[in-house]
């Protein structure tokens, strides 16, 4: 009972402080779980604190451990993070102001987890003032069933201003649990409008999912600028604490993990826009597939589609096909276009998410005017698009369902391994 009267407690003091007051209030806030590089034994968990924290850590227990009489406790050390510190934002009321977000970064990593176990943990905060806070219950579930499904979504744009963004999103979540339950949840990139504004992670953190769930996430073109289109890999790197082991300055922005026998790559468009930076990313993605040729499944994902689902034509697919046919790649994910396309190619299947937000999705598509042999279907539903995809993979299949908001489905493929 105590618990839960504190936990509504700081679910009010959550609410209502974050748009009276600036992070100082807040004690902890940001929390998600990202996974570790070898997702049935560990895990990274990220958040923030105000800087009068003098530590901060994590109790950890099983989920059936309902009592938390096995938790274990973790200390972890926070560092000085700035880099949204100033940024010129936009405040749910439609103020301009400068962002003022100072404040402690944690990023711990959690090893020896038990496969397939749901976990539960929450973090506990210390002031230098002697106070204690406690931020709400926190889930994940570890990878290593042989039969796992997951969330895919993309481009929702969380912009305060316009709640009706992150709302539509979050309620296409639910669609896709009313659909089929599952495990995790797969971001191919922009949930925020400008990730530079750090007030919109923290207000999008504060939804049930993340809560739930891990999430992976990727770098978005939107989560990499600030309204003045100032651009950086900091901001996507301190919302989130991915696995380090992407190449030489992307780390925790590109990275790889394994969910069970599946292999995931999550790239980072931001800097591979030119030849220098595509020559590093590939370089990286070909040495990861060398290193993991043993996963069943490959999976590669990026922000930037791979067709223009207006017409057809090629966008990043011409850059990645041969790469991806060379190493035996089985799925190829990619949002950015706001128009759902699914094509194949030798082997390779491609997939590029809708929209999800209600409101930035693009024109209805034309006739294709390229790829015709490749491009199978495509879907969306003009500017107030939302919609998203469920995973299902068993050792037999992968199999990705396109579902409207209605949790209604639209299309559907299978890919064997
Ligand atoms: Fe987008």
């Amino acid at each position: 009972m105590r618990r839960l009267l504190l936990t509504l407690a700081l679910t009010l003091l959550c609410a209502g402080g974050l748009f009276a007051q600036g992070l100082d209030s807040l004690d902890i806030f940001s929390i998600t779980t990202c996974p570790g590089e070898d997702a049935s034994t560990q895990m990274r968990l990220s958040w923030g604190s105000d800087t009068l924290a003098t530590s901060c850590s994590v109790t950890l227990t099983e989920a059936r451990d309902r009592r938390w009489k096995k938790a274990r406790t973790l200390q972890a050390e926070g560092r000085y993070c700035a880099v949204y510190d100033t940024i010129w934002s936009k405040r749910a009321n439609g103020e301009n102001f400068n962002e003022d977000a100072r404040f402690l970064k944690y990023d711990l990593a959690l090893d020896s987890l038990k496969p397939r176990t749901d976990y539960c943990y929450y973090v506990t905060y210390q002031g230098t003032d002697g106070r204690e806070a406690r931020s709400q219950v926190y889930r994940f579930r570890t990878a290593g069933d042989r039969k796992w499904n997951a969330c895919i979504i993309s481009d929702f744009h969380s912009y305060p201003p316009l709640p009706g963004r992150l709302e539509a999103a979050m309620k296409m979540m639910d669609a896709v649990r009313s659909y089929d339950k599952y495990d995790w949840v797969l971001n191919l990139g922009d949930v925020c409008a400008w990730g530079g504004s750090y007030s919109f992670w923290v207000q999008m953190y504060q939804e049930q999912p993340f809560r739930d769930y891990m999430w992976a996430s990727l770098n978005g073109n939107h989560d990499h600028m600030t309204r003045r289109y100032q651009l950086s890999n900091d901001f996507f790197r301190n919302a989130t604490a991915n696995p380090r082991n992407g190449y030489p300055g992307e780390e925790g922005v590109s990275y790889w993990f394994r969910y069970g026998d599946a292999l995931f790559i999550m790239l980072n468009n931001e800097t591979m826009r030119d030849s220098t930076g595509f020559a590093a990313a590939s370089a990286w993605v070909e040495k990861v597939l060398q290193d993991n040729a043993d996963a069943r499944y490959k999976l590669v994902c990026e922000h930037y589609q791979w067709f223009f689902g207006t017409d057809g034509r090629t966008s990043q697919f011409g850059r990645w096909h041969e790469i991806f046919e060379k190493y035996g790649v089985n799925l190829a994910l990619a949002g950015n276009n706001h128009i759902y396309v699914r094509a194949h190619d030798k082997g390779v299947v491609y997939v590029q998410t809708p929209s999800s937000d209600n409101e930035r999705g693009q024109a209805l598509y034309g006739p294709l005017a390229d790829n015709a042999d490749r491009i199978d279907f495509r879907w969306n539903e003009g500017p107030k698009t939302v919609g998203a995809l469920h995973l299902s993979v068993t050792p037999k299949k992968m199999t990705v369902t396109l579902l409207d908001r209605q949790g209604t489905v639209v299309d559907r493929v299978e890919i064997e391994p």
